[in-house]
C-alpha cells in the first residue's frame, strides 16, 4: 500500500499529547477531487481548538469518521493524481485553497481535495508563503461576500471595521478591504500599531489603552473576529443599510455541547432573534464559518499575483516543529500567520 507521513490525532486534548507523526495510506482522489502533494500548511486557530475537540459531533457526521484526524485547513501543493471527474487541473500544477471539512487537512503530506476549493497558486510568491493566505481569505470571503452579500466590485468608498487587525485574519482582511479602495478601521495591541498601519489601515485603535466605540462610528460593514463581549458594541458601529457579521459562530460550540439536533435549532432560533432584532435598528446580521469558494479563492490569488495582498508570516516552521507552532498558537499573540513546510522532509 501506498503510505505517506501525517501530524494524526486519534484522541482529542493538547496538541503535545495528542498528535503523533504517523504513516497512513495515501487517499484516493474520487468525484471532483484532485491529488496535493503538499508544499506547504499552515496554522489557524480553527486547527487548535479542532484537535482539542471543538466541532467533533459535526465533522463526525460530516466525514462520517472521527479519527484519524488530520488538521490542516490550509492547501498549497502539486496536482499528482486526478479524480474522474476532475477537468479544472492537470498533473504538475501547483494549487492553492482549502479543503472541505470532510478531506484529509494539509498536516499530511498528500490529499484529495475537491477542485472548486482550489485555485493556481501566484508564482510571483515562494509556494509555502502562499499558504498565509488561503483559509483566512476564505473566512472574509464567506463572511462579507457570503453573509452580508458585499459585492467587491462596490466597494470602493465604503468604511469596514474589523477587530483584532494584526491577526491572520484581520491582516488578511485589511489589505484585501484597501485593495477594493475601501476605508479600514481595525484594533490591535501596542506593539503591532506600526505595522498594521503599513498594512493600509486607516485608523487604528490600540485596544488596551483606547475605546474602538469612541473612536470608529457610522461603518458600513463590521467584522466582528472576537464575538461574545464584544458584539452588541461592535454592532452599534454600523450605520443604517450596512451589516455586521461574526465569525465567531456558535454552531460547533452548541453541537459540541447539546448535540447535533438541539445544538442546531438553538444556533437557528438564535440567529433568528437577533436577525429581527438587527433587522429593526435597519443593519444586516450574521454569524458566519469559512467555506471553500471557487470565485473567491480566484479573486484573491490573483490580488495576490498582482502584489495587492502580501502573505503576513509570523514564523515560517518546517512540518517537524508543528507542536512549537502550536504553542506559538496558543499564546494568541501570533503576528499573522504560522506557516508549515513539508518541503523539509
Ligand atoms: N468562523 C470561522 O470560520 C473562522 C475562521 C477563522 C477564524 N475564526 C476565528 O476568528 C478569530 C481570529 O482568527 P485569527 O486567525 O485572526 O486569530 P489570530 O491570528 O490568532 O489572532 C491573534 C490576534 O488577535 C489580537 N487580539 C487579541 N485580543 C484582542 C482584542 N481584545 N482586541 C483586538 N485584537 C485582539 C492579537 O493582537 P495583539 O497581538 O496586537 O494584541 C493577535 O494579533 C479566532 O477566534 C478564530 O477562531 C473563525
Amino acid at each position: 500500500m501506498n503510505t505517506m507521513h501525517a501530524w494524526v490525532a486519534r484522541s482529542y486534548g493538547a496538541p503535545e499529547n495528542v498528535l503523533k507523526f504517523e504513516e497512513l495510506p495515501i487517499p484516493v482522489p474520487t468525484g471532483q477531487q484532485v491529488l496535493v502533494k503538499m508544499i506547504a500548511s499552515s496554522l489557524n486557530p480553527i486547527d487548535l481548538r479542532m484537535v482539542q475537540g471543538y466541532g467533533s459531533r459535526l465533522r463526525k457526521l460530516v466525514a462520517k469518521q472521527e479519527f484519524p484526524f488530520v488538521a490542516g485547513r490550509d492547501i498549497v501543493g502539486e496536482v499528482v493524481g486526478l479524480g474522474p471527474n476532475a477537468t479544472k487541473f492537470k498533473i504538475g500544477d501547483i494549487v492553492a485553497g482549502i479543503n472541505d471539512i470532510k478531506e484529509i487537512g494539509g498536516h499530511a503530506q498528500y490529499s484529495a481535495i475537491t477542485e472548486t476549493g482550489l485555485t493556481k497558486a501566484p508564482t510571483n510568491i515562494p509556494a509555502h508563503e502562499v499558504a498565509a493566505i488561503p483559509y483566512v481569505a476564505m473566512t472574509t470571503w464567506s463572511a462579507l461576500v457570503g453573509k452580508l452579500k458585499f459585492d467587491p466590485e462596490a466597494a470602493a468608498g465604503k468604511h469596514l471595521f474589523v477587530h483584532a487587525g494584526s491577526g491572520g485574519v484581520g491582516s488578511f482582511t485589511i489589505q484585501w478591504a484597501k485593495s477594493l479602495g475601501m476605508k479600514v478601521s481595525t484594533t490591535c495591541g501596542p506593539s503591532n500599531i506600526d505595522w498594521v498601519k503599513e498594512l493600509g489601515a486607516d485608523v487604528v485603535v490600540n485596544y488596551r489603552d483606547e475605546d474602538y466605540r469612541k473612536i470608529v462610528s457610522d461603518v458600513d460593514f463590521a467584522y466582528d473576529t472576537l464575538g461574545g463581549d464584544y458584539e452588541k458594541a461592535t454592532a452599534a458601529l454600523v450605520k443604517r443599510g450596512g451589516g455586521y457579521v461574526s465569525i465567531v459562530h456558535q454552531l460547533m460550540p452548541y453541537t459540541d455541547n447539546h448535540g447535533l439536533i438541539l445544538g442546531a435549532l438553538r444556533v437557528i432560533g438564535q440567529i433568528m432573534r437577533k436577525k429581527i432584532g438587527h433587522g429593526l435598528a435597519g443593519r444586516k446580521y450574521g454569524w458566519s464559518i469559512a467555506q471553500p469558494n471557487e470565485v473567491g479563492i480566484a479573486h484573491v490569488m490573483d490580488k495576490v499575483a498582482q502584489g495587492k495582498i502580501k502573505p503576513v508570516i509570523d514564523k515560517s516552521l518546517p512540518i517537524s516543529d508543528i507542536i512549537a507552532g502550536y504553542q506559538h498558537l496558543e499564546t494568541g499573540r501570533a503576528k499573522g500567520k504560522i506557516i508549515l513546510r513539508w518541503d523539509t522532509v
